[in-house]
């Protein structure tokens, strides 16, 4: 699947800013690479872009798994041989309401899951 277009990967992107990023870059004429860590939430939102004229395809993605990001590179790498831009949206905030409605009430534990999630074990490590 070797193309001219600039290639875009963007995590996180079944839903929010990510799924929105994904179609404003294919509308500006990129090949979006939509991931997500759910398969099926992820194909769904890759079909609606497509399903405006978009050119994106799905690939699945756990920024947490290393495994995952090996494989998502190995991809890459071998349909594209290039990344030109890499949209690193996927974060979560673990609230739970147990936890109240303000992070100045989150618990110490949700604060560090969430760290671990979005920058320790968030996937920087996509190597092409
Ligand atoms: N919205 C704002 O006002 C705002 C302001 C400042 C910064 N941001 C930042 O912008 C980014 C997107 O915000 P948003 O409001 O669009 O967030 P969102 O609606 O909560 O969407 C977060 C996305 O990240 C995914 N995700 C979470 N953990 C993941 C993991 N381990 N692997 C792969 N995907 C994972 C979620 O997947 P699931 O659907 O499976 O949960 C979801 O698709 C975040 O980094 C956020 O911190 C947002």
């Amino acid at each position: 699947m070797s193309t001219t277009q600039k290639v875009a990967v963007i995590t996180g992107a079944n839903r929010g800013l990510g799924f929105e990023a994904s179609r404003q870059l294919a509308k500006k004429g990129f090949l979006v690479v939509l991931t997500s860590r759910d398969e099926a939430k992820g194909k769904a939102a890759a079909e609606q872009l497509q399903a405006e004229g978009l050119n994106v395809i799905f690939h699945l993605l756990d920024v947490t798994n290393n495994e995952s990001s090996q494989k998502l590179a190995e991809f890459i790498h071998q349909e594209f041989g290039k990344l030109d831009v890499l949209v690193n949206n996927a974060a979560i905030y673990i609230d739970s309401q147990a936890d109240g409605n303000s992070v100045f009430d989150a618990k110490v534990d949700t604060l560090r899951q969430t760290m671990e999630n979005d920058y320790v074990n968030a996937g920087y490590r996509i190597t092409i």
